[in-house]
């Protein structure tokens, strides 16, 4: 009898992959990084490499307090928890961090879960069961996706950043089903933002509760840093708000906010909550340090927002194709032709001295290939300035621009 391989159907994945590495190429998803000096520079392949590509927003993963409130408490806890927050593994660290959440959104209740990964999976698949829909944006994040397909509700996608396509998806729907709504402030792959206003003005017309992810914003979009909720002032009509730690908090680890009274119920029927081992002690220490140090960094925020005008506008002189005709976020997607010249392209960049992500379908949208680029709030001026030398030198190397 023939046993069926159960790894055949990865077979074009792994020929289309084998074929870019004939070429020569680096392994652009392989890259080991040999010592990291700051938020900005790491040795690459020996070399020192300007960092472009890490989501690292605010620059929080050297900060003096962070590291010095992480090493506490691996002294004064131990290295890990050993168990579930509704068993043994909540500790005084993680009441703490959800407190700096709380006092962050000045919201009423904050869990924390191991990823954000995980928050959108446990959220989303928990509060969205049988018979209610989930309405939500066709270029969700993957963890958006994985939540729906963990739980049993009925999923209803509409065109990305579409208002009307949302309104009219919302106004075909049973008018006493239960909706949720999710949506995302800066959508990472090309840094586009949501118009959130009237996304959720036509959701609470419709009744339904709205769940932001704010992944890529915290931190560094609106005064205080919520996010693009705050920034176009409808976060009091945000039910959940779904955060990461491993972006500006500068750690691991993901979240949920909200004011819902009955919030607190989800400690218990949450599963990927209840049946994971909590954080570290010395991980919720870092990050709750960093999310009340990023309360206070105006001064920050304003530096990240020059650096992504005069990288978005540096890159267009040069001749590149963005995502976005104005910056928007901290990203900035430079739009490649096809996954060969965007490999040879991360490739000639590494070279100059600059990593990047490449980013490929299925993960992009349109089948688009991209270089995506994350700024830091502590990318100097002459960082941004070297960092587009490196782009006109590769581009022009391999036939990008002219
Ligand atoms: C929009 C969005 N949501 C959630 C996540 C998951 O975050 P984490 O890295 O904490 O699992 C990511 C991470 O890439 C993301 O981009």
């Amino acid at each position: 009898m023939l046993v069926p391989d159960l790894f055949s159907k990865f077979d074009p994945l792994i020929e289309q992959r084998a074929a870019l590495l004939e070429t020569g190429l680096t392994d652009p998803f392989n890259l080991v990084m040999e010592k990291v000096e700051s938020p900005t520079v790491a040795i690459c392949n020996g070399k020192r490499t300007i960092l472009l590509g890490t989501y690292n927003y605010m620059g929080m993963t050297f900060d003096s307090d962070v590291v010095a409130a992480g090493k506490r408490a691996l002294d004064e806890f131990g290295s890990g928890t050993t168990g579930s927050r509704v068993l043994n593994g909540t500790y005084a660290g993680h009441k703490a961090c959800e407190d700096a959440l709380k006092d962050f959104y000045a919201m009423d209740h904050a869990m924390v879960f191991s990823t954000g990964y995980q928050a959108n999976l446990g959220v989303i698949s928990t509060i969205a069961g049988k018979d209610d829909y989930i309405i939500l944006d066709i270029d969700s994040h993957a963890s958006i996706y994985d939540g729906c397909a963990l739980g049993n509700a009925q999923i209803v996608p509409f065109r990305h950043n579409d208002v009307e396509a949302l309104e009219k998806r919302l106004r075909r729907l049973p008018p006493e089903a239960g909706k949720l709504v999710v949506l995302e402030g800066v959508y990472s792959m090309l840094g586009d933002i949501a118009p959130l206003k009237e996304m959720v003005a036509v959701s609470k017309a419709a009744g339904a509760m709205v769940l932001v992810d704010e992944a890529h914003s915290m931190g560094f979009i609106g005064e205080h840093g919520r996010g693009v909720s705050e920034a176009q002032g409808i976060i009091d009509d945000v039910d959940f708000i779904i955060g990461t730690f491993s972006k500006s908090v500068g750690t691991v680890g993901g979240f949920c906010v909200s004011n819902h009274p009955k919030f607190e119920i989800l400690r218990l029927v949450c599963r990927p909550y209840v049946f994971t081992a909590s954080l570290p002690p010395s991980v919720v220490a870092t990050a709750a340090t960093s999310i009340r140090k990023l309360m206070d960094s105006a001064d920050k925020r304003a530096h990240l927002w020059e650096n992504s005008k005069r990288l978005h506008a540096g890159l267009r002189q040069l001749g590149f194709k963005l995502g976005t005709d104005e910056p928007q976020s901290a990203i900035i997607a430079v739009i490649m032709p096809d996954l060969e010249t965007g490999a040879a392209m991360w490739e000639a960049l590494l070279h100059e001295g600059l990593y990047v992500n490449l980013a490929r379908p299925p993960a992009t949208p349109a089948n688009m290939t991209l270089l995506r680029c994350s700024l830091c709030a502590l990318h100097s001026e002459e960082q941004v300035g070297e960092i587009l030398q490196m782009f006109a030198a590769a581009g022009r190397s391999t036939g990008c621009i002219s």
